[in-house]
């Protein structure tokens, strides 16, 4: 079985973007996203592929690149010749049915607001960057994320606490949380 994992950084109201993208620059939550997903399957939203894609971020390295849209075909056929289908690939199925993944993947659900929304009552765990700062943003994550308090038990290891309290210090400081069905089960 896959296992399903939505991560997001969400600042101290909520908002997750603004104008098609995200209105802060966190330099350590950036390395942790790569390092977390780093060999597996991300699948995004059009909107945020096609804002990350104006600013040559995507597809991201080292990990295949799904793209949820109901233009698959449109799609596939403006990005087919450049990069293969397990780097980017296209669906219109969530859950990833029709694409070729890779052999013990998982799969990281990595926004926008539209996929958190449809995927947030069906993934094993969350993994949530909660920036202390507000931001200017027009999108939300679907969810107050302390009201999942009865399906979800935050987490936060105690080796990642430290670190992060470590190498944050003086710099923009949020807090890394892991989400998990109670009783948690760490993979
Ligand atoms: N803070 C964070 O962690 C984070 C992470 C990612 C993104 N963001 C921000 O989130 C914002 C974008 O979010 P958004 O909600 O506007 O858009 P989005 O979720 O990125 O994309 C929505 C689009 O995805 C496609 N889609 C979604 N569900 C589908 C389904 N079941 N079947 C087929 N297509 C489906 C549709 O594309 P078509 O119209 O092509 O059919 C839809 O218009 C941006 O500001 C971005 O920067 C923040």
């Amino acid at each position: 079985m896959v296992q399903k994992i939505l991560i997001a950084a969400i600042d101290k109201d909520g908002g997750i973007g603004k104008d098609g993208y995200m209105p802060w620059h966190y330099p350590a939550d950036l390395k942790l996203f790569m390092n977390l997903t780093m060999g597996n399957t991300i699948v995004m939203g059009r909107k945020t592929f096609d804002g990350m894609f104006d600013r040559e971020k995507v597809p991201l390295k080292g990990r295949q690149n799904i793209i949820v849209t109901s233009k698959v075909a449109e799609y596939r056929s403006q990005f087919a010749d450049k990069y293969p289908s397990s780097e980017l690939g296209f669906t219109d199925d969530l859950n990833c049915g029709d694409v070729e993944l890779a052999k013990d993947t998982k799969i990281f659900y990595c926004g926008g607001a539209n996929l958190y929304q449809q995927t947030i009552d069906t993934v094993d765990m969350m993994y949530l960057s909660r920036l202390e700062d507000s931001y200017d943003c027009d999108t939300f994550f679907p969810q107050d994320p302390q009201s999942l308090g009865q399906e979800f038990a935050p987490y936060i290891p105690a080796y990642m606490a430290k670190s992060f309290s470590d190498r944050m210090a003086g710099k923009k400081s949020f807090t890394f949380e892991i989400y998990a069905p109670k009783p948690l089960i760490i993979y």
